[in-house]
């Protein structure tokens, strides 16, 4: 067979090329056209599994497309995270982070593999979770002062169940314990899901918690709420004293839930989802439910990227001077 010639070779490419660049890329599918995956970097049943399952659903009917929670847990909720922020940033995989996650963790974790603000598209805040001291319900203390003066004599003989250094749990009671003078046993667990479990079975004695984990377990009575560390009591808990009234008014902390999608998800994925999630939060039964549970979905600026992203900014700063110099390594 003849060699072809190059002039025509050379002209064969050229319209090739042109064809290529004159065929308008196919359109990226209309998202989203298949399941998101959210991943919550702790064990079902806990509060931020509670929140990512709540709005989830509301988002999901938003988006047309089922998403689908994943509990990755291990490290305080930083090996989820780590996993989803080097996930393919397409918007088939977000995730529900915290105050610990996007907030203490870098104060605790000098060699952590994520920055909470560079890493990440800030999708917006999900709830605001107001932190209670719990105890077992047979624990020998009638209140949080009674629980101070019994914890001081008893200090390492206690119990304290947390869901990882740097954990909300963990993180709170790293300052409530250093404010009593105590220190116990602390004990990790996945998640204060399965921690709770093993409170209302009194094989722990107490843990500082976010109030939507808590809420059915107070409202049955199995397990003992000493103070709410919010300057006001919770309409969902209305007998339940704040610190200040039970003599604690130096602990005031809340935590927070928000949803965040890997660096690079584009703009248009990142306003929809976004879109889906102010809707869910705007809907009446979805509001419902996490207002019951104590939830607070005052803080609408967080609720957008920009306003989550300078509340993450602010989050950083403020965790990393409140651990300064506490004790964060864990005991056992
Ligand atoms: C959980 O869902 O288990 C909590 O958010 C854990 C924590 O940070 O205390």
């Amino acid at each position: 067979m003849k060699p072809m010639n190059s002039r025509f070779v050379k002209a064969l490419f050229a319209a090739i090329a042109a064809i290529a660049v004159l065929t308008p890329a196919a359109p990226r599918a209309a998202y989203p056209d298949r399941p998101i995956t959210m991943i919550v970097p702790f064990a079902a049943g806990g509060p931020t599994d509670v929140i990512a399952r709540i709005v989830g659903e509301s988002m999901s009917r938003t988006l047309g497309q089922q998403i689908v929670v994943e509990n990755v847990a291990g490290a305080g909720g930083t090996t989820g995270i780590t996993r989803a922020s080097q996930a393919p940033p397409d918007g088939y995989t977000i995730m529900m982070g915290h105050m610990g996650t996007h907030g203490a963790a870098p104060a605790v974790y000098p060699n952590i593999k994520y920055d909470p603000v560079k890493d990440f598209e800030p999708i917006g805040l999900a709830a605001g979770t107001p932190i209670l001291i719990v105890a077992r319900k047979d624990f020998p203390a009638k209140d949080l002062k009674a629980f101070m003066a019994y914890a001081k004599q008893n200090g390492s003989k206690l119990n304290e169940a947390h869901a990882g250094v740097g954990s909300v749990s963990f993180t709170t009671c790293t300052l409530f314990n250093s404010l009593v003078g105590v220190k116990p046993t602390r004990v990790a667990y996945r998640g204060t899901g399965p921690a709770l479990n093993d409170l209302v079975a009194g094989q722990v004695d107490y843990m500082c918690d976010q109030i939507v984990n808590l809420v059915p377990q107070i409202q049955a009575g199995t397990i003992k709420a000493y103070a709410v560390a919010l300057p006001q009591r919770s309409p969902a808990l209305p007998d339940v004293p704040t610190t200040k009234e039970a003599g604690m008014p130096e602990f005031q902390v809340s935590a927070w839930n928000a949803i965040f999608a890997p660096k690079g998800t584009p703009p248009d994925v990142t306003k929809k989802l976004n879109d889906a999630l102010l809707k869910a939060l705007k809907d009446p039964g979805t509001r419902k439910r996490i207002l019951d549970l104590g939830g607070d979905l005052s803080n609408e600026a967080a609720q957008t990227p920009d306003g989550l992203r300078k509340f993450v900014e602010g989050e950083v700063v403020r965790w990393s001077k409140a651990l300064k110099g506490a004790e964060t390594a864990e005991a056992k």
